[in-house]
């Protein structure tokens, strides 16, 4: 299963969720493929932001690797299944659509944006990801 975690700038929530269902992914042998990107391009190309990075390291999760993408019409043929993480991302995500059935793989699950926050806003933010991934393998697996 393909699995694809889409925010805003992925700088931020998507880079975590990817990072946090990898991580519980491999460590229960799973087989998922996790991966995230944004719906603009206003940090395409730019690292995770420096507190997305603490709060994954914090927490025992390296991701200074991370690359910022973005959003591409063949993601919907790519996955099985797109986790957009705000209704405002769900909207952004319309400019995408070619065909309606597209987004049959769209679920949207909010969470609030830790962007404009401090290192508590990422605390919750991590907070509610890791209980989101952990719901979602104790119901698909
Ligand atoms: P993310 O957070 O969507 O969780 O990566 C944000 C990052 C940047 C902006 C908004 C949200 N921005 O407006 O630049």
């Amino acid at each position: 299963m393909k699995i694809l975690f889409t925010c805003l700038g992925n700088i931020c929530r998507s880079p975590i969720a990817e990072a946090v269902l990898r991580k519980k992914a491999l460590d229960k042998n799973l087989g998922l493929t996790v991966a995230s990107n944004g719906t603009n391009r206003y940090h395409k190309g730019e690292g995770a932001d420096k507190r997305t990075i603490n709060i994954c390291k914090k927490n025992g999760i390296e991701i200074s690797h991370h690359i910022a993408t973005r959003f591409k019409t063949e993601d919907f043929d790519k996955y099985d299944m797109i986790v957009c993480m705000a209704d405002d991302v769900y909207e952004e995500l319309q400019q995408f659509v070619t065909n309606k059935d597209q987004l049959q793989k769209v679920i949207v699950v909010p969470f609030d944006d830790p962007w404009y926050g401090g290192d508590d806003g990422f605390e919750k933010c991590y907070r509610s990801i890791e209980m989101y991934c952990d719901n979602f393998i104790q119901n698909n697996f």
